[in-house]
């Protein structure tokens, strides 16, 4: 793929590459949305000071950082851990900003700067502002003192709503377990679905009762969100699910936000997410529905309750992706851990490496004494190959 601007043009064809299809119809989604950029550029054009530097932490295409240079700022650190990092540096040369953008590709846990930033801008605000871990990686950021101790954080808090609702069966995500087009019985996955909660877009008409306000959430507050609050329904029906959704509050100090409530006409484009009720309990008009929540922010873990006069359903991740092993996996202080093969592999790659071995001798190593990891000699080649890449400065 040849184009024009980069800075090593083979090296960003081997990443353009390895974008996929599906991070560029995400990304397309978010540059396209005008109601997402007028708020943004809302807000930068009041939190944006010339002289601050400014973590855009989950870049993607650039389109925040790209906002904030616009407003003013010295410089942006461009901070990605995938390779449509390299995308956006050649966004923000294309667009002039070159010289004023550091890029780091790195998950923001590893990130470090010279000098602590001024704000951290972040889109990782899923649907229901938790789900996909900001709070835990805003804070990372300033327990490591990577920002200011009085660095803004954009979004800088949420509220959160929950809304009692009725999924049409075509989009309901519980309904493919229990069909009986193959005959067969999917009931494990239909209790490991009953326990997850699911990203899709909902419209006003699921509502059977108004979203109430639940908790306030600071995107520097890591801590549980608990709360237990009550909707009256409007509509008769089923409630299939309980719709989690926000307002993101950009700069609070001039009222500027965003909000995915399906009931609003001026929402930006963004999923709900939706919490199953399985088996759905039917509601009459002017039926209390109780909705009470236990999010574990740090352990990804969420519970719902439901309740409608006497029915009663719970649901919890524990239940659901928390069957895994490797997740559930929590050793004892006092055991002892013994390497595995996999893990002697990799030491002594990086061992190798430190002691500064050649890309060929490391490969000839790694082959050798680890032949029994591989299937092939190009597998072990492959294995270093992403080792350096991965853990090794650029030369
Ligand atoms: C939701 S997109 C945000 C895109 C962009 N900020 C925007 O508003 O259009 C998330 C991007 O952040 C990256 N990402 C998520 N968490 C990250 C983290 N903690 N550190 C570095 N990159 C992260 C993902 O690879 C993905 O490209």
């Amino acid at each position: 793929v040849a184009r024009s601007g980069g800075t090593d043009r083979r090296e960003t064809a081997r990443y353009a590459r390895r974008v996929s299809w599906s991070e560029l119809n995400e990304h397309g989604s978010y540059v396209s949305d005008g109601v997402k950029i007028e708020a943004y550029r809302r807000a930068f054009a009041n939190l944006i000071r010339p002289d601050d530097v400014v973590i855009d932490m989950g870049c993607g295409s650039g389109l925040l950082g790209l906002l904030a240079l616009e407003a003013g700022a010295a410089k942006v650190v461009a901070v990605d851990s995938g390779p449509i990092l390299e995308l956006a540096r050649e966004t923000f040369e294309a667009n002039g900003f070159g010289d004023r953008v550091e890029y780091r590709r790195t998950h923001s846990a590893q990130l470090t700067l010279d000098q602590p930033a001024d704000v951290v801008i972040c889109d990782q605000i899923g649907g229901f502002a938790h789900e996909v871990g900001l709070t835990r990686n805003v804070r990372d950021l300033f327990d490591r003192g990577v920002l200011k101790p009085d660095a803004r954080v954009v979004p800088d808090s949420f509220d959160l709503f929950v809304a009692p609702v009725s999924a049409p069966e075509s989009d309901d995500p519980l309904r493919p377990w229990a069909s009986a087009a193959s005959g067969f019985d999917f009931g494990p996955f239909q209790r490991s679905a009953a326990n997850s909660p699911f990203r899709l877009t909902a419209t006003a008409d699921w509502l059977l009762g108004p979203g109430v306000p639940a908790a306030h959430l600071d995107a520097r507050d890591e801590d549980k969100i608990t709360f237990r609050v009550s909707s009256r329904t409007q509509t008769a029906g089923p409630v299939t699910g309980i719709l989690g959704y926000m307002r993101a509050h950009l700069d609070p100090a001039h009222g500027v936000s965003l909000t995915n409530d399906p009931t609003d006409p001026g929402r930006f484009r963004r999923w709900h997410l939706y919490h199953p009720v399985e088996p759905a309990i039917h509601v009459e008009v002017g039926d209390e529905v109780t909705m009470s929540f236990d999010v574990n922010q740090r352990g990804h873990l969420s519970t719902w309750q439901v309740t409608v006069n006497d029915e009663q359903r719970s649901a919890s991740q524990f239940f659901g992706d928390f069957l895994d092993p490797l997740v559930m996996f929590d050793p004892p202080g006092d055991s002892v851990p013994p390497l595995s093969r996999t893990g002697q592999c990799r030491r002594a790659t990086l061992d190798a490496i430190a002691a500064g071995t050649p890309f060929s001798r490391l490969v000839e190593l790694v082959a050798g004494e680890y032949a029994d990891q591989f299937r092939t000699a190009d597998e072990a080649r492959r294995f270093v190959r992403d080792m350096v890449a991965r853990y090794c400065e650029r030369t």
